[in-house]
């Protein structure tokens, strides 16, 4: 009995909610939980629908922490140098164990989150979402596109390869011609005249430091402001039939 009353005492202390028999306990489920309490108490049947919006933001913050983890990983490989980040490369994917597959799930990772956030971004427009009261939270996520582009370019150069050099070198020189601020982002992202090692260090600090705090910093703001519109735009639609 005794033991009953303590597994009961443990329980309660975590758990702070009956079973949800009781529109009560039903909301303090919702508002206790922390994974549940991103979603309004009530939402309606048509936002829940697999279809309604594919899972494309949350795959998109999925694959995020995917990223961030298998990034961590490389960096314990990686040295930004022009002597040496390539030849780092090549004994990541021949001399560590799993090193390939940490390479390729970091690179698939980063194209995947690519296509997910323009495939997001399209379901969002295509089902009206962007409108008043959600207006804001569109803009969020255009800059949350932006710096995921931002990320993916920054990422190309660190092989170092032949690739990375002339796709950057290409890059930034298109860079360069952008009427007004062309020729400063240029010179901002190579630190120099052309592609070498302070290129190098500049998309090392951006890819590894700036651009992921950003996005993790942006994704929390977009996510709270879904929440703080009233969930998907899915459960007004249905409201007002
Ligand atoms: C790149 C990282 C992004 C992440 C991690 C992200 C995350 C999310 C999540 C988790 C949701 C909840 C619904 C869902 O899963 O579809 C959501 C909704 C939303 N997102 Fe994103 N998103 C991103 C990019 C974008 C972009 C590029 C746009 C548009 C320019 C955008 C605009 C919106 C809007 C307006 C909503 C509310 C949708 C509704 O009410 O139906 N997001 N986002």
């Amino acid at each position: 009995m005794r033991e009953r009353l303590t597994r009961s005492r443990v329980w309660r202390s975590i758990f702070r909610h009956g079973w949800p028999d009781n529109p009560l306990d039903r909301s303090l489920v919702m508002t206790t939980n922390l994974f549940l309490h991103l979603h309004p108490v009530k939402v309606n049947r048509r936002s829940l629908r697999p279809t309604y919006s594919f899972g494309l933001g949350v795959i998109c913050a999925i694959l995020f922490t995917e990223l961030v983890l298998t990034g961590i990983l490389l960096m314990f490989y990686y040295v930004p140098t022009v002597e040496r980040a390539y030849s780092y490369i090549i004994t990541l994917q021949t001399g560590v164990p799993f090193g390939q597959l940490l390479r390729n799930l970091h690179r698939w990772g980063g194209h995947l989150m690519l296509l997910a956030a323009i495939l997001h971004m399209a379901r969002v427009f295509y089902t009206g979402a962007y409108k008043p009261p959600r207006e804001f939270n569109w803009v969020v996520g255009v800059f949350l596109l932006l710096l995921t582009l931002a990320a993916s370019f920054t990422g190309y150069l660190l092989p170092w390869d032949q690739l990375a050099f002339w796709a950057i070198t290409v890059g930034t020189s298109v860079a360069g011609y952008a009427p007004g601020i062309g020729g400063q982002a240029r010179s901002f992202l190579l630190g120099g005249p052309e592609v070498g090692q302070e290129a190098l260090t500049r998309f090392y600090a951006l890819h590894v430091m700036l651009i992921p705090l950003g996005i993790g910093l942006l994704t929390s703001l977009h996510i709270w402001r879904v929440r703080k519109d009233g969930g998907l735009a899915a459960n007004e639609v249905e409201n007002t039939e």
